[in-house]
């Protein structure tokens, strides 16, 4: 049986071939045409070659926006497209050696991923015979890269956009890329990976010929949340996260990494914290590990911040003090019935009484940064304190007294404004004197009237985890704080599961899919509360995951492919629902499967194949 297929490039224009239907992978009767009108793959019998083209080119050229995620600032694309190999990528670059060193490390990846897109990722790439294997074994794709700047940590000013143009020229399509940064540099290779599909007849990777794109984000800060001391959650895992975070352009990956429960990290000064608070001896993080990790995540555009938080959520691990001579680090730990001591079970908060948990603090603050850093931001943490648990220990009920503080709800906060400065100070002398910007979840302490008396704006990030309907938001902003949205009813990725206290439903169902993810705009909800404020406060936002009901396990299904969603939303903050993104969001989920992320489906196959058709 012959079969005509056509496949149309710069150079050879449309061909009308004969092939031997034998050598395709499968004998498939469906073509795709693009609707010129909808920009969308229409699938259809293949009886008419002129018109269709196969599902990875029609995805490639049909859409503005190809299947580019997150979506550029602006965007051009040819719909033409040639065959290549990831065997054949060459590269010039022009930047200082630190970053030149960072971008071998970025290219080696992006050759990575090209070679991801086959369906075997180990298998042999030699295209199928045809009038475009030659093509396809002659193509180069040559990078030429252009970084000025020598800057190769993050921070919140790190300029992170590039120009990324595409040209073919006869047997090769160069890539410019110029940025003033290595970050910018990073994100247009993931770009240009997105220029590339795996195409099923030709047995060959397909490239646009050309493209011009200009690109930067809105937010500068755009996170994700894992909790690895409800659950543990392993190295390798953490590495996959970060490969996703990569692909989707998100910047910081906040690691919550204690918790009342566990005490995972391994502190040279203070083995006894992981000796008793670590789940097991094989579930511990040591330096090496988050070094490891830091390192992997700067070289994928990613800051790694660490969070310790305090003087709640803290609890198991600090058994040892005692023992040890210094009294109790903590107290309520374990505390029962914990309901009336805190949020959940396990209780246990920092003991205020005693001064040689300030020792502690410093000591476990001068390893963070150590495992850390350089650090540009530092979390602390700082949510869900429980009032009655210090006010029912009588160390610190009685060091109330003592020193006259008295025992109303305001004496207490003002003991917990003293912590909290001490805290800002031990990690400033911790990390050599140098002040870093610190982040505090929303609590009583940011609530108006108690803010401004303990929390320096200059010093201070407030990351909001209350409601997109908490009134909070607009006084924060009117007080001039700069703020991290993290509104549990779009971005708590643990919503929606069955509860673990009890019965019945988790606390924050329902659970919260890709399009509530994706519509959560931060301008928009301050602008509800406030009309003055200045853009510029909002920092921008992040998913969280914690782990009660997850590790390593879901992880994946959890975070992907919601935290996409999150990616777009915080890349450019569109001004438009997830409608209109959800095709270019399905190919992506797809693509990140094929990178080795264990993403959700969303919908049937049948949604992708037949764009547009899956709405009620
Ligand atoms: C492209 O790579 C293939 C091996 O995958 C090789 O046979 C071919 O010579 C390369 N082409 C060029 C132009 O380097
Ligand atoms: C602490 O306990 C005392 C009674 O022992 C009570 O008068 C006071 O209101 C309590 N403070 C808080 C903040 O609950």
């Amino acid at each position: 049986m012959k079969e005509k297929y056509c496949i149309s490039t710069l150079f050879l224009g449309c061909l009308l071939v004969q092939f031997d239907s034998s050598v395709f992978a499968q004998d498939s009767p469906w073509g795709y045409r693009c609707d010129g009108d909808t920009s969308k793959c229409i699938k259809e019998e293949a009886t008419d070659p002129l018109i269709q083209t196969s599902f990875a080119q029609c995805k490639l050229t049909c859409n503005p926006y190809g299947v580019l995620w997150p979506k550029p600032t602006s965007v051009s694309l040819d719909d033409q497209v040639v065959p290549f190999l990831p065997s054949n990528v060459t590269s010039a670059v022009v930047a200082p050696p630190n970053v030149a060193s960072l971008l071998d490390e970025a290219i080696a990846i992006f050759i990575d991923n090209l070679h991801k897109n086959y369906p075997k990722y180990s298998q042999d790439m030699t295209p199928r015979a045809g009038p475009y294997k030659s093509a396809a074994n002659n193509h180069i794709l040559h990078l030429d890269i252009t970084v000025t700047n020598s800057d190769d940590r993050l921070s919140l000013h790190t300029d992170e956009s590039y120009s990324l143009a595409l040209a073919t020229n006869g047997d090769v399509s160069t890539a410019t890329i110029h940025s003033p940064t290595y970050f910018g540099a990073r994100h247009a290779l993931e770009t240009l990976s997105q220029f590339t599909e795996y195409d099923e007849p030709l047995h060959a990777l397909l490239i646009i010929t050309s493209a011009t794109i200009e690109d930067s984000p809105v937010f500068p800060y755009r996170g994700v949340l894992l909790d690895t001391a409800r659950n543990f959650v392993q190295i390798t895992d953490i590495e996959r996260t970060l490969d996703a975070m990569s692909a989707n352009k998100l910047n910081t990956f906040h690691w919550h990494i204690t918790d009342t429960h566990s005490f995972p990290v391994y502190l040279t000064s203070r083995p006894e914290m992981t000796h008793y608070g670590a789940y097991s001896s094989r579930e511990i993080y040591y330096a090496r590990e988050i070094m490891h990790i830091v390192e992997y995540g700067r070289i994928r555009g990613i800051r790694v911040l660490p969070e310790y938080d305090a003087p709640a959520h803290v609890g198991n691990g600090f058994q040892w003090g005692p023992k040890e001579g210094l009294g109790d680090i903590a107290v309520c730990v374990n505390k029962e019935p914990w309901a009336s001591y805190c949020v959940e079970p396990p209780c246990g908060q920092l003991n205020l009484a005693n001064p040689k948990m300030y020792d502690v603090l410093g000591e476990i603050y001068s390893e963070f940064v150590n495992f850390f850093g350089p650090i540009d931001l530092f979390h602390f943490g700082g949510d869900e304190v429980n009032l009655n648990c210090w006010n029912t220990t009588e160390e610190i009920v009685n060091w109330m007294i003592e020193n006259d503080f008295g025992l109303s709800e305001d004496s207490y906060y003002d003991q917990w404004g003293v912590f909290q400065a001490r805290a800002l100070q031990l990690l400033t002398t911790a990390n050599g004197d140098q002040k870093v910007p610190g982040i505090l979840w929303t609590s009583h302490l940011t609530e108006a009237g108690r803010i401004e008396k303990y929390l320096p704006s200059d010093d201070y990030i407030i990351q909001i985890w209350t409601e997109e309907t908490d009134p909070i938001i607009g006084e924060l902003l009117d007080k001039n704080y700069r703020v991290i949205f993290s509104n549990y009813d779009h971005w708590y990725l643990d919503c929606g599961f069955g509860a673990w206290v009890g019965e019945g439903n988790n606390w924050c169902s329902p659970y919260k899919g890709w399009q509530t993810v994706y519509d959560n705009n931060p301008i928009e909800i301050a602008s509800r509360y406030s009309t003055t404020f200045d853009p510029a406060l909002i920092l921008g936002g992040e998913a969280a995951l914690w782990t009660e009901q997850a590790d390593g396990e879901a992880l994946d299904s959890r975070l992907w492919p919601r935290c996409a969603a999150l990616g777009e939303r915080l890349w450019g903050n569109p001004a438009h629902n997830w409608v209109l993104a959800e095709s270019r969001f399905i190919h992506h989920r797809q693509r990140m499967v094929r990178r080795g992320i264990q993403a959700d489906r969303i919908q049937p196959q049948w949604c992708h194949q037949n764009e547009g058709l899956c709405y009620a």
